[in-house]
């Protein structure tokens, strides 16, 4: 398989790293699967080529079995004009790989649910999938735009029935390989959009009898997935309620750093921890690469087919955070050693090898 990495900016490259070093275990152990290009994306290829997203690096995406990218954005380029912003060449990127569905799990690990804001006693046990339209509504509806000088702006919140049936059907499908109960969120109580996603929703959902549907308001869900995370299974929802709701449900885990994505449905999958250049910590080396070592896993589940390695390597994620060991952002007090992000990555690939070794020889046998 052809993978292209674009680890970014900020700590993107950082936890990338990390993430490159399992696939290159994954590599030694089977003798090479898979070919690795890195390719500059978002600020990274500002400075170096003046544009956000390089045509060299769409057409590596584009000719690549799957993508693997860090992170984009930084203080420096908010000035630029949205066009030229490094997260517009996400955007563009995310356009043109066609994957219309972002899978953002949260689980609370065992190990660290004294991470979690949250109390123990209401985490324990969560395990979400938050199935995010990754295509339409305020990201890429027109018009938008500045208007009277720059004095009022706006954007267009639109959705086609053909969009919403097409998400729809990825979190039924999902929620039939897990607890069978999709939560479909709206704000259906004062928005069109939304109105026309519950009846679309409602509509797929007769095709899946076997699925519980919910229907419920984002400022509703906002509340529930921090007082209640273990209530929902498939939370469905679109763009810009998925980009807030997956954020907030790393309360549930502990860490931005623990959550991992990856957009499917189109021409080319794309992975990428759901965190973003993190400036107030890059460069110090002490990121957490489990997001984007997670996201790793989805790559290997959903592009590679190699559904073992990648229950292996969640598995291995478990081991590490059951030994204790723990990067700054879920340490907590009487931790006796933080460790640095090449440290996770290297005892992740440890514990990986080991039950890759164990897989091996039991099958030898
Ligand atoms: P952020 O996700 O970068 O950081 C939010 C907080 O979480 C920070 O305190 C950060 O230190 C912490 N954090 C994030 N990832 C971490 C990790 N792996 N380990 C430890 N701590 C971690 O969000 P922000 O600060 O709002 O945005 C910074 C920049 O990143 C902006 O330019 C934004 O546009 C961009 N961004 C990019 C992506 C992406 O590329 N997919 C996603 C979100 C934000
Ligand atoms: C994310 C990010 C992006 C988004 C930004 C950087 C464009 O916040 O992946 O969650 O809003 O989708
Ligand atoms: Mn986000």
């Amino acid at each position: 398989m052809k993978l292209t990495i674009l680890p970014g900016d900020g700590i993107g490259p950082e936890v990338c790293r990390e993430a490159v070093r399992i696939l290159r275990a994954l590599n030694g152990f089977y003798n090479r699967e898979f070919e690795i290009h890195e390719r500059p994306v978002g600020g990274a290829a500002i400075r170096s080529t003046g544009s956000p997203l390089p045509d060299s690096t769409l057409d590596a995406c584009l000719n690549s079995d799957a993508v693997l990218l860090g992170a984009v954005g930084g203080p420096e380029f908010d000035g630029l004009s949205r066009e030229q912003r490094p997260e517009s060449g996400l955007l563009r990127l995310r356009a043109a790989l066609g994957g219309f569905a972002n899978l953002r799990p949260a689980v609370s690990f065992q190990a660290i649910t004294e991470c979690s804001p949250l109390r123990r006693s209401r985490v324990e046990g969560a395990d979400v999938l938050i199935v995010r339209e990754l295509l339409g509504g305020l990201y890429f509806a027109e018009p938008r735009g500045f208007a009277d000088g720059h004095d009022s702006a706006y954007n267009t919140m639109r959705y086609s029935a053909e969009e919403i049936e097409r998400i729809a059907c990825i979190a039924f499908d999902q929620a039939r390989l897990r607890r069978k109960k999709v939560t479909s969120v709206d704000k259906a109580n004062v928005l069109e959009t939304s109105q026309l996603w519950r009846r679309i929703v409602t509509e797929v959902g007769e095709s899946y009898p076997d699925v519980k549907l919910d229907h419920m308001y984002v400022d509703a869900c906002a509340m529930h997935l921090i007082s209640n995370p273990t209530r929902f299974d498939v939370i469905l929802t679109e763009n810009l309620f998925g980009d807030i709701l997956s954020d907030e449900a790393a309360a549930i885990t502990g860490s931005l750093g623990m959550l991992a994505s990856a957009t499917v449905g189109g021409a080319t999958n794309l992975y990428e921890p759901v965190h973003g250049s993190a400036p107030d910590i890059a460069g110090k080396g002490i990121a957490n690469p489990l997001g984007a070592i997670a996201s790793v896993a989805m790559l290997l589940r959903h592009s590679a087919g190699m559904h073992h390695e990648a229950a292996d390597l969640e598995t291995a994620i478990q081991h590490v955070l059951n030994a204790g060991h723990r990067t700054a952002d879920i340490a907590v007090n009487g931790t006796s050693h933080v460790t640095s992000t090449r440290e996770m990555g290297e005892l992740v690939e440890h514990a990986f090898v080991a039950l890759l070794d164990r897989r091996y020889s039991y099958h030898a046998v």
